[in-house]
């Protein structure tokens, strides 16, 4: 049951799931809407609060995204971040105009504390700017309540109409009480109480999926990480056997992993799921041959996956739908929001245009990665499923650059095992996001016993990360890295030289490809 909601509007801004997740995280329910959204649908949606998302455009251009004034007479506590504040100075007859100087990355700013929306905060505080316009001049009504040295109106509020506007992110984590404000205005502007926990999402999505699935027939795909286990696990609750799951082994998993998955989901497993293992090495192996380009291997796996999926699906005979465990970084990062194309992930951007089924249901798709890990644990998963670490849907496809061969998989995957090995002894695992062996397109020369080799480098990674958007490399200990990298020379052949990569993301990614 929801007692109380934020509706956000989005203004196309590249943070406005990320305001979502930090309102969740003050333990409110939100919803991100379009901006286009009616004003009887938004007193429909009864909010307690409505936030103004970020946008790339200017609110004096024609064309740019704008709203009915009448929303700031509907007496809802309203905050406009970025675009959304320069929208309601606009709207509000106040000013707005190129900045003499475009702020980008953290800045100082001077707050005035007997705002609300700043209370337990100190006057002079860092935030997270990225503008081009300025407000230059507040509505009537409205006191300036922040300023930094480029941007004399960095916050601005009329607290008898309950508009507050922020020029900053305070969404984004290198705003240093970025939530504490969203805390002050969910609970000292809008009079939130928190009555939302993941427990009632987890109850809403399987309500939803219910009354969405009726009596259809669903096709779970499900690869064994966590976020196709959540979606899965929860499909299940919803429809039980309405739902067949299929495993799809493209040969590209890491050692072993074919047989876990099936140990853990098939029939001597512990859910009562239609469970059916699909071995399609050679089909994969066959359509990757010659192919390395990063952006064709993805799109090549990925729209294989589909054509594997259609076939089971026309065995089964009169599915509707199919489930995939995508998550919101997904999302943005194959570019289907407005953010620049980056990687397409292999169960979003990679679909074909043509999918026979009735619809495609991904139950993950406004969650962070931590999120989906606790809607897991509140789902009854066990922790070693839930903190398992991610693996990319293209698999050891992506981590082998250049051309994808039968030989160069057993490379890496022989790899990965030692290194997967060491790192569980040397009791780091729970330390590290993410980490993984990768083999180079690079051959160079080493020797060994007498001999010359000329052989593959493996590449190691390591990243610790709260929700893999941004990462850090990790720093595994010297002595630790010789152990890897001797055992691996040693035990796989065909590698003479092992790497270790120290980028960050940005300006690197976690996966190669
Ligand atoms: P990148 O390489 O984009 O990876 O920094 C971020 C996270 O996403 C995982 N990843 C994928 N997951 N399908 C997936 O399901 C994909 O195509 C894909 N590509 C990357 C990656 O392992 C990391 O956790």
């Amino acid at each position: 049951m929801i007692n109380e909601r934020i509706l956000i509007l989005d203004f196309g801004g590249q943070y406005n799931q990320l305001i979502a997740r930090r309102v969740r995280e003050c333990n409110v329910y939100s919803e991100v809407h379009p901006y286009t959204m009616s004003l009887d649908d938004i007193k429909k949606f009864n909010p307690k609060g409505i936030i103004f998302t970020g946008g790339p455009n200017s609110v004096y251009d024609h064309e740019s995204p704008t709203i009915s004034k009448d929303i700031f007479e509907l007496g809802i506590p309203i905050l406009g971040i970025c675009y959304g504040a320069q929208l309601m100075a606009y709207l509000l007859d106040g000013k707005v105009e190129k900045a003499k100087v475009s702020e980008y990355g953290k800045t100082k700013i001077e707050t005035n504390s007997s705002s609300f929306l700043f209370d337990q905060i100190d006057s002079s505080t860092i935030v997270w700017m990225s503008h081009t316009d300025c407000i230059s001049k507040a509505p009537n009504g409205f006191t300036v309540t922040a300023y930094s040295k480029d941007c004399p109106i960095a916050a601005m509020e009329n607290h008898r109409l309950k508009l507050f506007a922020v020029q900053f992110h305070p969404e984004v984590l290198h705003t240093e009480d970025g939530m504490k404000i969203i805390y002050n205005f969910l609970y000292h502007i809008c009079h939130c109480h928190g009555d939302w926990k993941m427990k009632d999402f987890s109850n809403e999505i399987i309500e939803s999926l219910k009354k969405k699935i009726g009596n259809g027939k669903v096709l779970c795909a499900l690869s064994g990480g966590v976020d196709s286990s959540v979606a899965a696990v929860l499909l299940s609750k919803a429809v039980g056997k309405q739902l067949t799951c299929v495993f799809v082994d493209h040969g590209l998993l890491r050692k072993n992993e074919g047989d876990e998955v099936e140990k853990i989901f098939g029939s001597h497993g512990n859910y009562a799921l239609n469970f059916i293992r699909i071995n399609a090495q050679e089909r994969f192996y066959k359509k990757l041959s010659g192919i390395i380009d990063p952006e064709k291997k993805r799109k090549i796996i990925g729209e294989e996956f589909i054509r594997v999926f259609e076939e089971i699906a026309n065995e089964i005979g009169e599915v509707d739908y199919l489930v995939q465990g995508t998550i919101y970084p997904d999302v943005i990062e194959s570019g289907l929001g407005k953010s620049a194309v980056i990687k397409s992930h292999h169960n979003v951007g990679g679909l074909p245009l043509v999918v026979h089924f009735k619809e495609i249901i991904e139950p993950l798709r406004s969650l962070f990665k931590d999120e989906v890990r606790k809607l897991g644990l509140e789902l009854g998963i066990p922790n070693h499923l839930v903190y398992r670490q991610p693996f990319p849907g293209p698999g050891l496809g992506i981590r082998i650059i250049g051309e994808v061969t039968e030989s160069k998989i057993k490379i890496v995957q022989d790899a990965d095992a030692i290194y997967q090995e060491e790192i569980k002894k040397a009791g780091l695992d729970q330390k590290i996001g993410q980490y993984f062996a990768a083999l180079t397109n690079m051959q160079s020369v080493g020797v060994m016993g007498d001999e010359r080799t000329y052989a593959y480098a493996i590449v190691l990674r390591a990243v610790t990360t709260s929700d893999f958007m941004t990462a850090d490399w990790f720093r595994i200990p010297y002595d630790i890295l010789d152990i890897i990298s001797r055992r691996i020379v040693n035990e796989v052949p065909g590698v003479n030289r092992v790497l270790y990569d120290c980028t960050s993301k940005p300006p690197a990614t976690i996966e190669f490809e």
